[in-house]
């Protein structure tokens, strides 16, 4: 397979950006004609961020599993699409051609039609990081159901949330899930989130670690039970369903700096076109190339850059059940060795937890078929960036610093592998179609170089958020209200005098702990539900391997006996409520929090705090009570 839009040197970057910025449509359309459409769209674009409403493509027909499937099938059927490696080392792996996933993919489509599943209906799919999980999103998108990829770390509660928001009346499991030694029972956490959800009408579970599960008669049916009645109904074919080129694709939910998480909506062109834009340009894909993501499916990036991009190019892209600590830190290393791996994509908050256990599991493999590495979710600083670069890279990888979004649904801003010019934790350039631009609180665009800002982009790119479901109105007060005519992205940034990109980290009350984001709000929330907790305020402090950590400042009624318990009875009302990954790393018990006269929370005075900055705290001439912050310095752990 050729990709007539690569791009292969920084001359032709330039040409390229230039003409994206002065001639979009022209720009996209030739992209979108290397594409198999069942009809050329009508119109490259029709945008306004007012409202926002943004169509790529109008008018176009296609669906987007012709793209990664069907249209391989002749030149390449028996080339690996998916390389599946289990959490067991010792376990087989398995090989999926594309002749096989597409075979499974129609084969499952069917199972879903069979119960009831049909176009424009929202699937639920919380499962492990296998095989099943890959044929699942694919078979919703062949037969136009909407999936909605749920973390198989969230909680029995934030599941029950996000089925009501989508209401989602379809569900795909496993009856359990392996992550390093422990075994994930997702069968009866989604059973716990059905308890208030009675809309429900179907669970499909895959047997997997075959641990006890119940099954409700006329709601739950075993995977296999389904192919097998597939498979005796004769026709193994499930014909694509022809989708309008904005028809939703899916819905993801991610956190914002408010209340609960909000689902962000892309739809079938743009998000095929930008994804797979972006997978050829940034990682230089080359036919042949063993792409290795380490991200989950649950997130954007497992959606974007193990899944539908990779496949749509017709590359093989491994699928990765485990967790890059078990059985030994050696475990991303030992997967290049043993597939031959050419891209790694990973996250810092990965490479720096693995900097912390020494060269000694690297050394041990050979990583010589290494040709790109990359980084996102976060930014990256110069150590792991380094480290990277020198110890798993040899001097001889190129490292790509990818900066994007739920919202944005592909890289928005990174160097392209060994094409455009890299630096140390900068993003560096935008890809062709991506027009940022930096301004300051009052919307006031910050010209020249050297400079900071807010990151706004100007212009629409094809896989943008086109809503948030169920709630377009929030999607406008989010992303486009904030500056009249640009989306606003949350994040703060430096431009230096390259004219390079440096992400900064988010500027709203939305944390990134370990890649994952997470509002301070909805911790908060969480936090005021267990018993005795009267108030509380939560913020993000430095923290060595995540990233960031969590700092819960929390009023608490009575002491309820011993302080450290009660410490861990409220990290556990949080994971009930939205699970795990949400848990406070600190939690320090104040008699009041710093407010101004009108009641809102100080948070910059909570921050410096947490950051151990206790000695420049700025002006507290407008708290209520200034006394209390002595109380809180005071009590700092
Ligand atoms: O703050 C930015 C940070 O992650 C946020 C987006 O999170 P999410 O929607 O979960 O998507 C993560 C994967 C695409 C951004 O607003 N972020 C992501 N990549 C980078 C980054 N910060 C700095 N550098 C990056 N490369």
């Amino acid at each position: 397979m050729s990709y007539p839009f690569q791009i292969k040197t920084k001359e032709q970057y330039d040409r390229a950006y230039k003409k994206s910025v002065e001639d979009p449509e022209g720009f996209w359309g030739e992209v979108a004609g290397s594409f198999y459409w069942r009809k050329r769209w009508d119109k490259v674009l029709d945008w306004n961020f007012k409202d926002p409403d943004i169509k790529w493509f109008r008018g176009g027909k296609m669906n987007i599993t012709e793209n990664c499937l069907d249209r391989h099938l002749g030149t390449m059927g028996n080339k690996p699409a998916i390389i599946w490696e289990s959490n067991d080392p010792e376990e087989h792996h398995r090989i999926l051609t594309y002749r096989d996933l597409h075979h499974k993919v129609v084969q499952f489509a069917n199972v879903l039609k069979n119960n009831g599943v049909k176009k424009g209906d929202r699937v639920c799919i919380y499962m492990g990081m296998v095989p099943e999980l890959a044929v699942s999103v694919l078979a919703c998108a062949r037969i136009g159901a909407v999936h909605s990829v749920i973390f198989g770390g969230f909680s029995a509660q934030s599941i029950a949330d996000r089925l009501q928001d989508a209401q989602a009346e379809f569900i795909i499991t496993c009856d359990g899930a392996y992550r390093g030694n422990k075994e994930i029972p997702l069968k009866s956490v989604i059973d716990d989130a059905l308890v208030q959800c009675r809309f429900v009408k179907k669970v499909i579970v895959v047997t997997l670690t075959r641990m006890p599960v119940s099954m409700i008669k006329g709601r739950d049916v075993w995977w296999e039970d389904e192919i097998k009645k597939v498979e005796t109904m004769g026709n193994p074919d499930c014909p694509a369903e022809e989708m309008d080129a904005e028809d939703p694709l899916f819905i993801l939910y991610t956190s914002g700096s408010t209340g609960k998480p909000k689902g962000v909506v892309h739809t079938c062109a743009g998000y095929m076109v930008y994804t797979t834009y972006s997978f050829v340009n940034v990682f230089q894909y080359t036919p042949g190339d063993i792409h290795f993501c380490t991200a989950d499916i649950g997130w954007i990036t497992g959606h974007s850059y193990i899944a539908y991009g990779p496949l749509c190019a017709g590359a093989t892209t491994v699928l990765f059940e485990g967790v890059p600590t078990w059985p030994d830190a050696g475990r991303f290393w030992d997967i290049v060795d043993k597939y031959k791996v050419n891209v790694l994509y990973t996250a810092p908050t990965a490479i720096r937890s693995l900097m912390s256990y020494g060269l000694g599991p690297v050394q041990s493999h050979d990583l010589s078929s290494l040709k790109v590495l990359g980084s996102v979710g976060e930014p990256i600083n110069e150590e792991a960036w380094h480290w990277l670069n020198e110890n798993i890279g040899k001097g001889n990888c190129p490292v790509v610093d990818t900066w994007w979004q739920t919202e944005t649904g592909g890289i928005m801003i990174s160097n392209l592998a060994g094409v455009t010019p890299s630096k140390p934790s900068f993003a560096t350039l935008p890809l062709p179609g991506i027009q940022p631009i930096l301004v300051d609180e009052t919307g006031k665009e910050i010209e020249g170089n050297n400079v900071s800002g807010n990151l706004c982009i100007k212009f629409p790119w094809p896989s943008i958020i086109r809503t948030t479901y169920g709630d377009h109105e929030r999607c406008r007060t989010n992303y486009f209200a904030a500056y009249p005519n640009l989306y606003f992205t949350g994040d703060g940034c430096m431009r230096d005098e390259n004219g390079f990109y440096r992400i900064t980290g988010r500027v709203d009350d939305v944390l990134n702990v370990s890649g994952h984001r997470i509002g301070t709000a909805e911790v908060e929330n969480a936090i005021n539900m267990h018993a005795g907790v009267i108030e509380s305020a939560v913020v993000g402090y430095p923290h060595d391997i995540k990233g960031q950590g969590i700092y819960a400042y929390v009023i608490y009624g009575s002491t309820h006996g011993d302080e450290n318990l009660t410490r861990q009875d409220i990290a556990q009302t949080v994971a009930r409520i939205i699970g795990a990954i949400a848990k406070p790393d600190k939690i320090q018990f104040v008699t009041g929090l710093p407010k101004t006269r009108s009641g809102k929370i100080m948070r910059r005075i909570l921050r410096k705090i947490a950051e151990g900055e206790t000695e420049n705290l700025g002006d507290t001439s407008t708290l209520l009570d200034p006394g209390v912050v002595e109380e809180i310095k005071n009590g700092k752990i």
